[in-house]
């Protein structure tokens, strides 16, 4: 992939200036605004009716419009997708793929990597080659039982950077379906080769790869630098900086979300600010086996033997993949609004933050709520993963650590409670 010769800004100035900056005008590098164009061209896809913002809506938090569970695509609008869509807010602090330690960071109030990770990663220079090492440069194999999986876009964490990313959808023949590089790069070579001539050079217009390299590296530059992707404008954001209290329902939210024997939720969804004073991602970015129920309405999964597995495949193929402690662990997802999509989880199986909270309250104590009955009359617990990789599905952390018949770890104040704290993590 050629390198990419414009690279302006550093990714924690833009961190602070967007968290400061509600009302100011938005300036964006001319590569920024180049990505920004491409972001919302239809004509960058196979069928000329789909972008990126066709999933990713910008009125949505960059989410879907709707609430299906997947989305079309392809080359007639008709191919569906095998995951629900997330929202792209705040994904540009993502740091690379690594496996490290378990724990490390997974600490409520402990430092995200946000800017670090942002700059090193998605914005700085280790973004520009592509990628970058694993942060710990360790494998799975060694001391397996401690290492977790941490970082890297998708909810596999299949890529590190932002700008191999956006080369996921335009080449998927479920999305935007662009059959082979040299098409892709024909198309851009038609309506922004001058643009990106002088940005990087006219060298590029000659060189497919490279040139297609630059068009990930300026929608990359797009969700960097657009305040409108990490706005941190919430009442929550408002509620940290002392602008604005919190209702006494949400407050109680607050409380049982913190509470490590109650909803514990802090301790994958950190809600404290960094030491530095950057605000909570409300991701520790590490990968978690929740046992989420399967979900009919992704045609996939009408061939029974069709499992999502998360880093296991079907969409991840490297040495991570293959191993086996690996499979049905999804990315845990930042909790910034959250409150405003219409499906959730990998499979979009809940459709409400309701129906999420009953699942984390309940999945152990009343497991027949979300699983299906075999034909002998048995509950079949965790029915969306083979049984050989059960084991992997959490059932230690609270409120994941009760047993049929306990008492669910949340009331259903609690859960109202919880549902009342989510809203106040919505971008305005
Ligand atoms: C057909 C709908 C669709 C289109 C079009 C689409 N995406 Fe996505 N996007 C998805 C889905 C589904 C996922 C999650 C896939 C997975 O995890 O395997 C995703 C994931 C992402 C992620 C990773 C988010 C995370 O939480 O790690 C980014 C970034 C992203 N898309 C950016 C883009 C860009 C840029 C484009 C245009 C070049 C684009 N998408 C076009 C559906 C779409
Ligand atoms: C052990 C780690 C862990 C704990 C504890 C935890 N979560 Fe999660 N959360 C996850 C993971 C992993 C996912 C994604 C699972 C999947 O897609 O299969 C998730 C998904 C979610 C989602 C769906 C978001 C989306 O974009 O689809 C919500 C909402 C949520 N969690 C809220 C909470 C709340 C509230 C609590 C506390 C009651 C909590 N979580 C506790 C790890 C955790």
């Amino acid at each position: 992939m050629g390198k990419p010769s414009s690279f302006v800004l550093v990714a924690a100035s833009v961190m602070l200036a967007a968290a400061g900056a509600a009302a100011q005008p938005v300036h964006l590098s001319a590569m920024a605004e180049l990505g920004r164009d491409m972001f919302f061209d239809r004509s960058l896809s196979g069928s000329g009716a789909m972008s990126c913002a066709t999933c990713h809506d910008p009125a949505h938090h960059f989410a879907p419009a709707n609430d299906r569970a997947v989305q079309m695509g392809g080359p007639y609008m008709d191919k569906p997708g095998i995951r629900a869509v997330p929202s792209l807010t705040y994904r540009s602090f993502t740091p690379a793929f690594s496996v490290g330690p378990a724990d490390e960071a997974s600490e409520a109030g402990d430092a995200t990597p946000m800017a670090a990770a942002n700059g090193a990663v998605n914005g700085g220079p280790a973004g520009l080659l592509g990628a970058a090492p694993p942060a710990t440069g360790k494998t799975g194999t060694e001391n397996a039982a401690n290492m977790a999986p941490r970082g890297g876009l998708f909810w596999d964490g299949r890529v590190d950077t932002l700008q191999d990313q956006a080369m996921g959808p335009l080449m998927s023949p479920f999305e935007m379906d662009n059959p082979d590089i040299a098409v892709l790069a024909e198309k851009i070579r038609k309506t922004y080769g001058e643009r990106i001539a002088q940005l990087a050079g006219r060298t590029v217009l000659d060189d497919g790869e490279a040139l297609v390299g630059e068009a990930g590296f300026a929608i990359a530059r797009y969700q960097v630098e657009d305040p409108a992707f990490h706005p941190f404008s919430s009442r929550y954001d408002d509620y940290l900086a002392g602008k604005a209290t919190l209702t006494e329902q949400e407050m109680r939210g607050l409380r049982v979300y913190e509470d490590r024997n109650k909803g514990n939720c802090a301790d994958c969804h950190p809600d404290k600010p960094a030491a530095d004073g950057t605000p909570p991602l409300f991701t520790d970015f590490q990968y978690e086996a929740l046992g989420a129920p399967r979900n009919k309405d992704i045609p996939a999964n009408a061939d029974p033997h069709y499992f999502d597995l998360g880093i296991c495949g079907p969409m991840r193929a490297d040495d991570y993949a293959k191993q086996k402690e690996n499979c049905g662990l999804f990315k845990t997802p930042s909790l910034r609004n959250a409150a405003s999509r219409g499906v959730f989880f990998h499979n979009g199986v809940f459709r409400s933050l309701e129906d999420v909270m009953r699942f984390y309250a309940e999945r152990n104590t009343d497991p027949g709520r979300f699983y299906p009955k075999d034909a002998d009359g048995r509950i079949e617990g965790y029915d969306d993963l083979p049984a050989q990789y059960r084991g992997n599905i959490d059932v230690i952390d609270p409120p994941f650590n009760r047993k049929a018949g306990d008492k669910p770890a949340l009331t259903d104040q609690d859960r109202a409670d919880l549902v009342a704290f989510l809203k106040t993590l919505t971008d305005r």
